[in-house]
């Protein structure tokens, strides 16, 4: 089992498959002539098949597939049915587009629970952040999802005057709906435009969702990232994912790999381990895992802590969203 120095077992890892993607979000890809990483860069299937395996043997129980977007790569298939035969939750996040040709690889590889990034219900906001013109398609998506058996998580990125304005509609999904909306306090990565005013924070959501719902406080998972709550009467629920304003850093599990092959021991941190190289020269990877695990900070990378409206988000040094995989 992977403990760093702070008692924190970690048994949950995320995998990038690429950082490639096919929509534009701006606080993803700060530059929309981004150049993506050359393939000779990328982990390959074997070698993301190798990684894992280490990971598995060392204690790893839940192992999630981001981006990028991961169904963009074109042996996403592939590499889902090689990491189904470990004994681990396997799950992933993704932007929705393209999960109608994966329905039966997921249920294959015996994925039972699906993330998809939604920041907004309508059309033209679709749009303007994603700079693509696919929300009906999403949509549909997500529907063929829930009517599928999934258990299907929104990740909305709330913004002040963007999108704060849809949080009861988004509420209202769930009243028909088993669908699990998580909202999302906005965070500061390189570049991302990110500041103190546009984040909008777990209390000002829980007082929007109150001027129009009654729920309850469900109780936190082990090594929650989101604080949930179920409307009275409704199917779904909805939860705050409230890195900013309210982190959950004392029960982390997580650690990351990123698409070309470096590990992160937190979505903050600075330093990352080179696994892929180490694997390339057929060092041992174990120790180099075991190392970063040790090297946590306790909190946040240790790049900030306290009130986040005191936070300089220019002293952060940190990859963009879409180079980490979120
Ligand atoms: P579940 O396993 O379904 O709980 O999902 P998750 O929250 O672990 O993963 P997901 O990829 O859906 O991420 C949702 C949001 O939570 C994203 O904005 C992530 O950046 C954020 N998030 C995920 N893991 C961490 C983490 O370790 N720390 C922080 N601060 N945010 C995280
Ligand atoms: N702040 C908060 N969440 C973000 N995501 C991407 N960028 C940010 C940010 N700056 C979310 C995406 C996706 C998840 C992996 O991370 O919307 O759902
Ligand atoms: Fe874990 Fe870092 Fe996220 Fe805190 S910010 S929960 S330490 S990954």
């Amino acid at each position: 089992m992977l403990k760093d120095n702070f008692g924190r077992a970690h048994d949950y890892l995320r995998i990038s498959l690429t950082d490639v993607c096919n929509f534009r979000c701006q606080y993803c890809i700060p530059d929309e002539n981004t150049s993506f990483m050359p393939s000779s860069r990328l982990m390959t299937v074997d070698e993301i098949d190798t990684i894992a395996q280490e990971f598995v043997k060392l204690g790893v129980k839940k192992i999630r597939l981001t981006g990028g977007e991961p169904l963009v790569r074109k042996d996403a298939e592939k590499i889902i049915l090689a990491l189904s035969k470990y004994p681990v939750e396997l799950t992933l996040t993704t932007n929705g587009l393209r999960t109608n040709e994966f329905i039966d690889v997921f249920k294959k590889a015996g994925i039972k629970s699906i993330n998809v990034s939604l920041d907004t219900l309508d059309k033209d906001q679709f749009f303007t952040i994603t700079k693509r013109n696919v929300f009906d398609k999403v949509w549909d998506n997500i529907q063929q999802l829930i009517d599928e058996g999934f258990h299907v998580k929104i990740n909305t990125v709330v913004m002040r005057d963007f999108n704060d304005s849809e949080i009861l509609d988004f509420i209202q999904w769930t009243k028909e709906q088993p669908v699990h909306i998580r909202f999302i306090e906005f965070m500061p990565f390189d570049k991302n435009q990110w500041n103190t005013q546009k984040v909008f924070s777990y209390q000002e959501i829980m007082d929007v969702a109150a001027t129009k719902y009654s729920f309850i406080r469900m109780k936190d998972g082990l090594n929650e990232t989101a604080k949930k709550f179920k409307p009275l009467g409704h199917e779904g629920t909805f939860a705050v994912i409230s890195t900013m304003s309210a982190p959950f850093c004392s029960n982390c599990n997580r650690m990351r790999l990123t698409a070309d092959g470096k590990m992160k021991n937190c979505l903050f941190s600075k330093g990352e381990a080179d696994i892929l190289t180490a694997l390339r020269n057929s060092e041992d990877i174990v120790p180099i895992i075991k190392q970063c695990v040790a090297s946590k900070e306790e909190a946040l990378g240790g790049q900030f802590q306290g009130d986040y409206k005191k936070i300089d988000a220019t002293k952060i040094a940190n990859r963009s969203m879409i180079n980490i995989g979120g």
